[in-house]
């Protein structure tokens, strides 16, 4: 799909997408246009109409001589706000796929006057890409009405550029995500991935290496490897960066690239194991961030870490009663084969200490007791630097994902205690999103590190706002609007 600004006197579109606040009669520039042009439609034909009243998410479609105007409720002038936009770029695009004939559509979302233009005109493109999205690389039949064209239209094409071409760098690292953890696991295996990672790498100019099993052992990644041995996918671990010329600061961005959790040797009830693919979001999550830093280039050196394996039962797996070495030295006694992404984040975390960032962030699908906590809306952050944490509660905010600050206590580590080892990888089922934060906290010895927890947003089984249902890119947009501040 195209998005571009054009003047909408040479607009192409014949499905023109124009918004209107609720109980507002005054019309824009363009719809006054439009009402010129069709002998007063918008001012008789939509603003007299008894239904249409600009209330949020209401639609009306107008048909006139070879074009349709949809006429988009934007709800009250002094409630309106980016996040708005964003949902009604997304739904209005999508119900116009089967309005227009050219697939080309115009957007006139007008400004309550509190906010940026170029911020309408980015989280319009941002929505419409949203909106527009499906996986259907497996279908034979593919959706045939798509919309090839979005055109915001604008006189001021040079102002709106800059932000729609942002909106559009999101948007695509995004999609990119999503159709990572749309993949079955049988196509997305730690060699594919690392395979995807190598190609981004190249095409974007982002120094990469990645590790096999052999390099693996000799680096002491034990927790990690003990993960992956049950599976006959060799396990990988990638190390993706983006360098900038004069650096302020230096972030490493940890993925959790469980690339099929079966819970292993404990393994998982059917409708548990279900979706186990998306076990990689956090991966598929840092990979996308990368993708879009390559291109915004932020100040900011950006280390991107993924340990990739696959939790599967067999004579080789790793079993309960175990005890691993894991990278930092600390020994671990294995509880439950389930509780693997901590295992696998456990070596990277160490692995991202060597680096001498300032800053670690881990991503991770890491536990079901924190959608018992937020849902499938909220990503649990948790960390060890207050200051930290609430940026990143407030940079989500900013850009449409909430993120939910939950606790991580010393005395939690009572709840790992081991009889045989330095401790256990799992504790009582109370509070175990914060118990598995306390537990990586062992593996980490910066002073600033936070850990998102989406085991709830990553993947989703009906549409929220914006987003369709399935894969969200959830925190892709967070992390890219952290670095790139
Ligand atoms: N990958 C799961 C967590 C998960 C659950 C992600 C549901 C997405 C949706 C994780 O590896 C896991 O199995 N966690 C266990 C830990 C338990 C054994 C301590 C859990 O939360 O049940
Ligand atoms: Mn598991
Ligand atoms: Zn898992």
């Amino acid at each position: 799909m195209e998005i571009y600004a054009k003047n909408p006197h040479e607009t192409q579109a014949d499905v023109i997408i124009t918004g209107f606040f609720e109980d507002d009669k005054a019309l824009n520039d363009i719809q006054n246009g439009l009402d010129e042009k069709f002998d007063g439609a918008v001012s008789k034909k939509i603003l007299e109409k008894e239904g249409f009243k600009g209330k949020y998410l209401e639609t009306f479609v107008l048909p006139l001589d070879g074009l349709k105007i949809l006429a988009a409720g934007l709800g009250k002038k002094e409630e309106f706000n980016t996040d708005k936009v964003r949902e009604i770029a997304a739904k209005t695009v999508k119900q116009a796929e089967k309005l227009s004939k050219n697939k080309i559509v115009g957007f006139n979302i007008q400004n309550n006057g509190a906010m940026c233009c170029c911020k309408i005109s980015h989280n319009v493109a941002l929505g419409a890409i949203m909106g527009e999205y499906d996986f259907d690389k497996y279908k034979t039949k593919k959706n045939e009405e798509k919309i090839s064209k979005v055109e915001i239209l604008t006189e001021k094409i040079d102002k709106f550029t800059p932000a729609i071409n942002q909106a559009k760098i999101i948007g695509e690292a995004m999609n990119f995500t999503k159709d990572l953890i749309f993949e079955p696991a049988e196509y997305a295996t730690p060699a594919k991935i690392s395979e995807i990672a190598e190609n981004l790498a190249k095409e974007n100019g982002l120094e990469i290496k990645v590790f096999g099993k052999d390099e693996l052992k000799k680096m002491n990644f034990n927790a990690f490897l003990a993960v992956g041995q049950g599976s006959v996918q060799e396990p990988k671990f990638i190390h993706l960066k983006y360098t900038p010329e004069n650096p302020k600061k230096k972030i490493a961005i940890i993925g959790k690239g469980i690339t099929f959790d079966s819970g292993g040797l404990d393994i998982k009830p059917p409708a548990s194991m279900l979706t186990m693919r998306t076990d990689m979001s956090g991966c598929a999550c840092v990979l996308g961030v990368m993708k879009a830093i390559a291109q915004l280039k932020p100040d900011v050196e950006v280390h991107m870490l993924s340990a990739l394996c696959e939790n599967m039962p067999s004579g080789s797996s790793y079993k309960v009663g175990d005890v691993l070495i894991a990278k930092n030295g600390k020994t671990i006694e294995v509880d439950n084969t389930d509780a693997e992404g901590r295992l696998t984040l456990a070596d990277a975390l160490t692995y991202a200490d060597e680096l001498n960032v300032d800053e670690v962030i881990d991503v991770a699908t890491l536990t079901g007791a924190v959608i018992v906590a937020l849902g499938n809306t909220i990503t649990g952050v948790m960390g060890n630097n207050e200051e930290l944490v609430r940026a990143l509660v407030e940079e989500g905010k900013e850009v449409g994902e909430t993120l939910w600050e939950m606790p991580i206590l010393d005395d939690m580590q009572d709840n790992l205690k081991s009889d045989i080892a330095d401790m256990r990888n799992t504790g009582s089922r109370y509070a175990g999103a914060s118990v598995a934060a306390r537990f990586l906290s062992n593996f980490t010895n910066s002073k600033k590190w936070a850990h998102l927890d989406i085991a709830g947003t990553a993947f989703i089984d009906k549409p929220y706002k914006e987003l369709n249902k399935g894969a969200t890119a959830a925190m892709v947009r967070t992390l890219i609007n952290h670095i790139t501040k």
